[in-house]
């Protein structure tokens, strides 16, 4: 007899290259847990109603357990023979209750089975990342408490903009994985949808109650349409634009870090841990961490192109190219979990070369724009002001010295009656002070944003 499911019609055996070629165990088993679940809720369903006893359905639920137990133990073995992961567990049920193990794919597909499996899976993916980020957060935030009296010079094209402060700069992180967090929560939500029950693609004419599955299975609604549940793979799409999201905010902040670590700017001091050395030049210390971080954004993102690629152009409803999603998915999954294991100890454990960075903070003109906010505050129009202090930032670098440094006339001169007053906003320090805005740098701005993470991202036990 074949060990296929869908043997019955066939007469002769399948090509070993085309087993090869279809499987999809080697990648489909990590669903294992999610079958099991999802197939003891099917159970529990055909016994409500009355397409299984409630002893059989009992049986059923209890040798999927067992089975289960196997698979964590290494107990099974898979072959490309069984295809999936659908068919292995079948197989292990039938070979353990016989004509029972026979009944549980009653109005079922593989093709409602294993979006359902990958929802549950995703669903725990979406909580395991969003803990991760939150762990990440909370780094970040550690770093603005820690550091935050220390002013920074803020960039803008990579050239020195305006002074900020070093605790403003930490939680600008925390506010975009905050954003990553809210998106997973959306798909989370969107993709809470049961599938199960659509059967291959057009539902079943036997009495089926989908409503007790998605009780059972904690989803939010049942899919209205089954035409649509076994080629819909938007929620995979959105969860790895997601996973791109994130990797892209890594790759922006890795990139930074790496510019920092270097002699030219010397602004962080990377922990021991989370470098390597190199084979021939003794002194090196690399931020390889930080390298691959920036790196594997592009695997994340290539994955994305890769389902949205494999989706283009399928007409309904299951087609066999959607058996490729998840090579993708789960890549795509382990890359930024893995990025964000790293990340969070890395953040903690980097101090700002405080020195260094004082030594350097009166360069680059970071206070010019304060500067000239003082002369408007005194009345002058904008574009005026403006013009004002290029020029007298012209003068400086024709002098090679800095505003502060130029005689007190130049001031008045540029706002008569109040010289004095502007001129007390000059030095980064000073400059840090005069701000004012709501999000802004402001000292006491950046203290309202600090307590409010603080107050967000501690556990409320
Ligand atoms: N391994 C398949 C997949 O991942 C399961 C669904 C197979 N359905 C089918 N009609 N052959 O897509």
């Amino acid at each position: 007899m074949s060990q296929k499911t869908w043997g019955g019609r066939f007469t002769g055996a399948t090509d070993r290259r085309v087993e090869a070629f279809t499987e999809s165990i080697t990648i489909d088993r990590r669903l294992y847990r999610h079958d099991i679940l999802a197939g003891q809720a099917h159970a529990r369903m055909l016994a409500e109603v009355g397409l299984l006893t409630a002893g059989e359905a009992d049986r059923i639920v209890v040798t999927l357990d067992k089975i289960g137990t196997d698979i964590e133990a290494g107990k099974m073995e898979f072959t490309i023979a069984l295809e999936d992961i659908h068919t292995h567990i079948e197989r292990a049920l039938i070979a353990d209750l016989g004509d029972l193990g026979r009944k549980l794919h009653t109005a079922r597909s593989r093709n409602d089975q294993v979006i359902t499996d990958v929802k549950l899976w995703v669903r725990d993916a979406i909580d395991d990342l969003d803990g991760l980020l939150h762990d990440v957060q909370v780094a970040f935030v550690g770093s603005a408490e820690r550091e935050k009296d220390v002013i920074l010079p803020g960039y803008t094209h990579l050239q020195r903009a305006q002074p900020v402060l070093a605790g403003h700069y930490f939680l600008a992180y925390a506010e975009k994985f905050e954003r990553d967090r809210g998106r997973l929560a959306d798909c989370r939500k969107r993709l809470n949808v049961l599938p199960l029950g659509a059967a291959a693609l057009a539902g079943t004419s036997l009495p089926i109650d989908r409503e007790f599955v998605r009780k059972q299975l904690g989803f939010d609604e049942v899919a209205r349409n089954s035409l649509d549940v076994s080629s819909d793979r938007d929620f995979l799409v959105e969860f790895v634009f997601d996973l791109s999201m994130i990797a892209l905010h890594l790759s922006g902040w890795a990139e930074e870090w790496v510019i920092w670590s270097t002699t030219e700017f010397n602004f962080v001091e990377l922990p021991d841990a989370f470098c390597t050395g190199s084979s021939i030049m003794p002194h090196k210390k690399n931020p390889d961490v930080l390298e691959l971080t920036r790196g594997k954004a592009g695997r994340v993102i290539g994955a994305l192109q890769q389902l949205l690629v494999l989706i283009k152009g399928l007409p309904l409803a299951y087609n066999r190219d959607l058996q490729e999603d998840k090579a993708a998915l789960f890549d795509a999954f382990d890359t930024v979990a893995g990025c964000l294991a790293v990340a969070a100890p890395l953040v903690a454990q980097t101090k700002l070369r405080r020195a260094v960075i004082a030594a350097r903070i009166e360069d680059g003109f970071l206070d010019a724009t304060t500067l000239m906010e003082g002369l408007i505050a005194h009345g002058a129009p904008m574009r005026t002001a403006h013009e004002t202090v290029g020029k007298l930032v012209r003068r400086c670098e024709e002098a090679g010295c800095r505003l502060a440094d130029l005689p007190a006339e130049a001031f008045e001169e540029a706002a008569p009656g109040a010289g004095d007053a502007v001129r007390k906003l000059l030095g980064t320090a000073n400059a840090i002070a005069a701000f004012k805005s709501y999000g802004s740098t402001a000292p006491r701005e950046v203290e309202k944003q600090l307590a409010w993470w603080q107050a967000k991202l501690t556990p409320s036990t």
